[in-house]
């Protein structure tokens, strides 16, 4: 490995390296807890099988004849989870912030995802954002395809062409859509059941997550449709909850007999315990946060496209301290770039901002060990025992190298200096389950 220095290669009997134990060493970060960031300064990771076994600061001498991979005083940080990303949104990331939701979803949105009809188009822009999410660190992910259901197979093939473990979802929507991005309720059922039954045939490690568009796109005989799905096949959901006030008040519309947003999608049968992503949580009442809570739903916070499209601050701290399980997500294309470490920083900025105003004083802004923890372990636990360096854990990872360290910054100043002001340069390698995962599509600009 280019930048890895490889010690004390062990060699079995028939002269072949030992696969099952890798040892890396480094100047190791995590965050186990959100209090505060765990660091082991040239310290190891332990690695068996693809699963952390320990950290230490010491080798122990039972391990003193296998191969170390010498990181060379890089950082080692947990891979970057992103919770609620729209893959057909990249190529048109960072248009149309003079608009709020609905307007940017009819101008900007509805006719870029309608793209993806073309298989070329999915071809190109597929693999270009499996490269850029590479770069950028972001290991695991939940992804909305569109509702173009040859299309979402070729993203869950190229995905796990690409060795990067999101979890996909074909879009569904049945109503108030345009002619092109528009589907019969029968249709939209059907192909999404083939769907799951082919991706986990030809997909084996990239998980199918329902994906109803939010509650405006789908009919009651969809949602009902969908939820019996889950039902059936014991999958996710993901979908969009209280980001706009004129979403909300359109949803209180389509539904009056519900008596709240989130209930509409328990109502139907979207809302499987600790298996649900919803993204946003802007403007949620007392009653949702009671559902949103009992249900252990994972809290996409998109501070970046909340910003963007004028859409609100999620108050983090007070839905910290209700016991909510908040991650962190870029919702590109309303967030305007993947970086996930730059979501890291909005989400601070945000959360500041909010700290700032009177109704909100004496409330603790969100600290960057709790921001990053968001973005590892809590967005991590949506796919396992992934995002943290806990014996257990599988080895996702970041090494990090900042080669100027002029005023001999501490690790976790280094960590500091690459969230804030660093990018995908610094990144020199990427663990997913141990496995070195190389730039999937070297040949696509
Ligand atoms: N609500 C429904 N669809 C979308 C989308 O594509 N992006 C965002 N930010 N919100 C949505
Ligand atoms: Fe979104």
């Amino acid at each position: 490995m280019d930048g890895i220095t490889q010690h004390n290669t062990y060699r079995n009997d028939t002269g072949t390296a030992v696969p099952t134990i890798r040892i890396f060493k480094g100047d190791i970060l995590h965050t186990p807890t959100p209090d505060a960031f765990e660091v082991v300064e040239d310290g190891f990771i332990i690695v068996d099988n693809g699963t952390v076994r320990r950290i230490t600061s010491a080798l122990p001498s039972e391990y003193a004849n296998l191969p170390v991979a010498d990181c060379n005083g890089s950082l080692i940080i947990p891979g970057f989870n992103d919770l609620h990303i729209h893959a057909p949104q990249y190529p048109m990331a960072g248009l149309g912030f003079d608009y709020e939701l609905l307007p940017w979803l009819e101008r900007y949105t509805f006719p870029a995802e309608a793209n993806f009809a073309d298989p070329e188009i999915t071809q190109r822009w597929y693999k270009r954002f499996l490269n850029k999410l590479w770069s950028v660190g972001t290991l695991r992910f939940s992804a909305f395809a569109t509702l173009h259901a040859g299309s979402t197979l070729e993203l869950m093939r190229l995905s796990q062409r690409s060795g990067l473990r999101p979890v996909i979802g074909k879009v569904n929507m049945d109503r108030n859509a345009p002619e092109s991005l528009i589907e019969s309720t029968d249709d939209s059922l059907a192909a999404t059941q083939k769907l799951i039954e082919k991706s986990r045939e030809l997909t084996p490690d990239i998980g199918f997550i329902i994906t109803p568009r939010f509650v405006p796109s789908t009919t009651p005989e969809l949602m009902q449709g969908l939820g019996a799905l889950v039902e059936r096949y014991d999958l996710p959901v993901q979908s969009h909850l209280d980001e706009n006030f004129g979403e909300i008040d359109w949803v209180r519309e389509l539904h009056p007999d519900i008596p709240s947003y989130a209930e509409v999608y328990e109502h139907y049968g979207l809302m499987p315990e600790g298996r649900t992503i919803m993204a946003h949580c802007v403007h949620t009442s007392e009653r949702e946060r009671a559902l949103l809570k009992a249900r252990h739903v994972y809290l996409a916070h998109c501070a970046q496209s909340n910003m963007n499209l004028t859409s609100g601050i999620m108050p983090v701290r007070r839905n910290l301290d209700y016991g909510l399980t908040i991650s962190i997500a870029s919702d590109v294309g309303a967030g305007h770039v993947p970086d996930i470490n730059h979501h890291i920083v909005q989400s601070i900025e945000a959360s500041k901002m909010l700290s700032m105003l009177p109704e909100h004083q004496g409330e603790r802004p969100l600290l960057l060990p709790e921001a990053f923890y968001m973005a590892t372990k809590a967005g991590g636990s949506f796919f396992g025992r992934v995002g943290s360096f806990e014996p257990g854990y599988d080895f996702d990872a970041l090494v990090i190298r900042e080669d100027d360290n002029p005023l001999g910054l501490s690790p976790q100043e280094r960590l500091e200096r690459y969230i804030y002001a660093g990018d995908d340069r610094s990144i020199t390698h990427r663990f997913v389950a141990g496995r070195e995962i190389p730039l999937p599509f070297p040949d696509i600009a």
